[in-house]
């Protein structure tokens, strides 16, 4: 069914005067339409150009309300052709409903469902490209994660000038500092520049991830946003469990833990290494003794 001469458009109202934000009105207008039957399922609408033209909004806009009636279900949109009303998106008449059957509900009023169909698209769009821009590095200069390795000094003050370049910052994501089998423990790279890093330590390795406890330090202008963020983010950390923690320190059973857990890690390691040494001077054995058998050279080296 194309857009006839009954020019839907001419439905539409928008009220400048109303208060109500142009987007809105037309939203609504369309949301409508489709749900009250005037726009009939398959239907195409103007192009975005046409009726922004008509009803002199930008063009903009109206393709900001297409895209939210789409992500609700109501449009439908193929590459290379018209926008047009999706199917299921009307309300049957009354009529039309067989007898005993639910009436199609138009609000929902569940407790605890946002709605979804308000969700701010555009904004949540801009704020993810915003976010994207964020000028912040993270690295992990004490134990990488998966290789092992330690950032050494002169990468460390190649990173704090690029940073400060951009006027950026480093996220120093410290996370298993009390465990090292084969190194002395190294610096963190915050001390090197307080004003750049923002350094996060975890007992998440050393106790359990489950208790969800942690610290920063930071330069001091971004303290207090940050604690907000938290509270936002997670409602902050129980303090019976960070009160719990203290006592732990404070007792020195923390540290008798990490002692015994320092232990018992490195005795995994060492087995560990050993097997995989093991492991590859067979496969090396082997591979010599094939060489050997074919004439070529071989050697076993360290092992
Ligand atoms: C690279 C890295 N950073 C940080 C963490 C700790 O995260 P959280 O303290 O959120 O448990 C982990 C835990 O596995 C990790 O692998």
């Amino acid at each position: 069914m194309e857009w006839s001469g009954s020019s839907p458009e001419l439905l539409l109202v928008v009220d400048r005067t109303s208060g109500r934000p142009l987007r809105a009105q037309l939203e609504h207008g369309v949301r409508d339409g489709i749900r009250m039957g005037r726009l009939q399922v398959g239907e195409r609408l103007p192009s975005s150009r046409e009726l922004a033209r008509t009803l002199g909004l930008s063009r903009g806009l109206v393709q900001e309300c297409y895209a939210q009636l789409q992500a609700e279900g109501y449009l439908v949109t193929h590459p290379g052709s018209a926008t047009r009303v999706a199917a299921g998106s009307a309300i049957p008449p009354a009529s039309a409903r067989p007898s005993g059957a639910a009436p199609r509900l138009v609000a929902d009023f569940r407790w605890g469902v946002p709605d979804l169909g308000a969700f701010l698209l555009q904004d949540w769009l801009w704020a993810t490209r915003e976010a994207a821009r964020a000028r912040a590095v993270v690295a992990t200069p004490a134990h990488q994660w998966p290789t092992g390795v330690a950032l050494a000094l002169q990468p460390r003050l190649a990173l704090l000038d690029w940073v400060r370049d951009r006027d950026a910052i480093v996220i120093e994501d410290d996370y298993d500092a009390e465990f090292r089998y084969d190194r002395e423990p190294v610096g963190a790279l915050q001390g090197l520049a307080p004003d750049r890093v923002i350094f996060l330590g975890t007992i998440s390795k050393s106790l359990a991830p489950a208790l969800r406890i942690g610290w920063m330090l930071c330069p001091p202008d971004l303290a207090e946003p940050l604690t907000e963020q938290k509270h936002l983010s997670d409602r902050r950390t129980p303090t019976l469990d960070q009160l719990a923690l203290a006592r732990l320190i404070e007792s020195g059973r923390f540290d008798r833990h990490l002692r015994r857990m320092r232990a018992g890690y490195a005795a995994r390691h060492a087995t560990l290494l050993a097997a995989h040494r093991g492991s590859t001077c067979s496969q090396r054995a082997s591979a010599s003794g094939t060489a050997r058998r074919t004439g070529g050279g071989g050697a076993l080296g360290s092992c």
